[in-house]
Parts: C-alpha cells; structure tokens; sequence
C-alpha cells in the first residue's frame, strides 16, 4: 500500500531558492501541495507574491495562494544584488493564472489546516512572519501541524551579519516564537544549505533534460550564480530546497536534535539561532538540526525534478 502524500503548506519568499524548492514539491508524488503563501524577505512584500503566483503557473501548482504580511518589528530588507530588483531575475516566467485569494495569508493557512483530513507540514523557507502570526492568531492548530520543515539559522554561523542567516534576521521576534512553539521543527540552517550546492555541470544537466521548466530553473541558476561566483562560490547554494527535499529524500541527510533558541537583542547577534549542541541548558531538543548533505544525490533529486515537465 502506497504511503499517503506528505500535505503541505508552502510558504515563501521567492527567490531564486523559493522557486527550486517549490519545483521540487512540485515533481514529487511524495507531496501535496494544499497552499502557497508569500512573505517578505528577498524582495517586497508585493514582489515575492508576483512571483509566488508566476511560479504556481509556471509549475502548474493548483493550490489557493494568499498574501502575507510584512516582518513584526523590523521593516522590509529586500536584496535586489542576490535575486535582482524582480526578486527572480534571469528567466522568462509565465504571468500569473490565478489571483491570490481575498484572505490573509495567516487565514488562508488556518482553513487550509483545519480542512485537512491528516496533520500537515509546514514549509516555511523565508521569514518566520506567517507562521508565528498563525500559532498567535490559532494557537489550537498547533496540534494540526505535524511538523515544520524550514530554511532558516545556522548554528555555526550567520550569512547576513556574522551572527544571523537572512530569513531569522528579516524577523527575529516571528523565528523566536515558531522556535518556542512547541511545534517540531526540522532545521535546513546554513549548516547544511551551504553544502547543498549545485554546480555548473548540474545546470547543464537540468538544461538538458528540455521543456519549459529544465530551461527556466537553468536560467535562474545562471543568474542565482552571479551572484555567488562574486563571493567566490564554485556553485549555488539552493538553500530552500533543503527544506522540501528532506521530507521525500531524508536518507540524503544527516542531523542531530538539539534545543534552538532564538535571539532578538543582542548588540551584535540579533537573529542568530542558539544550538545547545551539548545540552547545558537541560531542555528538551525542538528541532533537527541538519547538518550533512549526499551533494550529488542532493542535486540528482533537480535533474528528476525536472523531468517531470519535459514534454511541456
Ligand atoms: O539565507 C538564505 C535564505 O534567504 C533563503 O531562503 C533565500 O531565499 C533567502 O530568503
Ligand atoms: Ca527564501
């Protein structure tokens, strides 16, 4: 008896990373996509969900999408120099097919999740804003969300400031509340991301598989390269997909739970995510933290992937 797909609720910034992750949902059987939501974080609020919705119709992911909100405290940080001024820059993608809903996206989440028959996961891979917003605003979903599979933190290192990744430093306050929720989290930090690479030779074997899809996700990765080779890069680090392809492909992974905490002063570590690899604080771990990733088999799941759209 085949195993039911994973539902999932995908929740996003894209992103040139955003739109190889929700590629990979997309392909797999293993997943069914129940919802897209946009949040700020690469681009502005009103750009990532141009793009969210021009991915869905470029992918053909049939799911209600709805806008979400801007960070708690902190104000948009857009980085047109990694994903251009579009915020997905590089490649010719379709116009949207369909309109976000008239609903928060907090809201459309909480209907999603209720009308679900089994518990979902969350895959979060761009500021927490969304899904601390939800549990705040629906703390009794909580025991609905079987777990959170997201893009976020580094225990060992920020990419943002020396301390924090992008996705926890946009907002602080929302990862501090999503890590102290209670709900399980499985952490794609830059521990792993950073080794979750593809190379050129991967570009050119996704470009050869044909199809609108293979020359699309080519051309964005010919641009997400830029900027990466700038910083000296022998590829790009697709850190969103990370989040998606642990759920169908975990043998590809390796990770140590820990507890995780969130920091929102700090002089010089705001956002930075706290591991206690060795457990001086006695608490009980509330996420998997990833760490070790099969690059090669890592970038296989892509060619795959794509595949799935060659004759289009
Ligand atoms: O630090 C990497 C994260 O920041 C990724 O989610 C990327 O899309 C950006 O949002
Ligand atoms: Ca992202």
């Amino acid at each position: 008896m085949s195993k039911q797909p994973i539902p999932v609720l995908l929740d996003g910034d894209p992103g040139h990373d955003d739109a190889m992750a929700w590629m990979l949902a997309a392909a797999s059987p293993a997943l069914k996509i129940l919802s897209v939501t946009s949040c700020s974080g690469n681009q502005t609020i009103e750009k990532t969900t141009y793009n969210a919705l021009r991915v869905m119709a470029l992918l053909g992911i049939n799911a209600p999408m709805a806008m979400g909100g801007t960070p708690m405290l902190g104000k948009e940080m857009p980085v047109p120099a990694v994903h251009g001024a579009s915020g997905l820059d590089g490649a010719d993608l379709p116009e949207p097919k369909q309109a976000p809903v008239d609903l928060p996206a907090v809201e459309l989440m909480a209907q999603v999740i209720r009308s679900s028959p089994d518990p979902v996961t969350i895959v979060p891979t761009g500021p927490l804003t969304n899904v601390a917003a939800l549990f705040a605003a629906h703390p009794e979903l909580k025991s609905r969300v079987e777990r959170i599979s997201l893009m976020g933190g580094g225990i060992a290192h920020g990419n943002w400031t020396p301390a924090a990744e992008f996705n926890i430093l946009v907002d602080p306050e929302a990862a501090d509340m999503v890590y102290r929720s209670g709900v399980p989290i499985v952490m794609a930090g830059l521990d792993v991301t950073e080794k979750a690479m593809l190379m050129p030779s991967d570009f050119d074997r996704i470009r050869a598989v044909g199809g609108k899809v293979s020359t699309v996700i080519a051309d964005l990765l010919e641009f997400f390269f830029q900027f990466h080779k700038s910083l000296g890069y022998p590829g790009c680090t697709i850190h969103d997909a990370v989040a998606v392809a642990y759920l169908y492909a975990p043998e590809l992974f390796t990770g140590t739970d820990m507890y995780v905490a969130v920091e929102t002063g700090g002089r010089y570590t705001r956002g930075a995510t706290i591991g206690d690899v060795h457990n001086l604080w006695g608490k009980a771990p509330n996420a998997h933290v990833l760490t070790g990733v099969d690059r090669e088999g890592f970038a296989d799941l892509f060619v795959e992937a794509v595949s799935h759209w060659k004759e289009d």
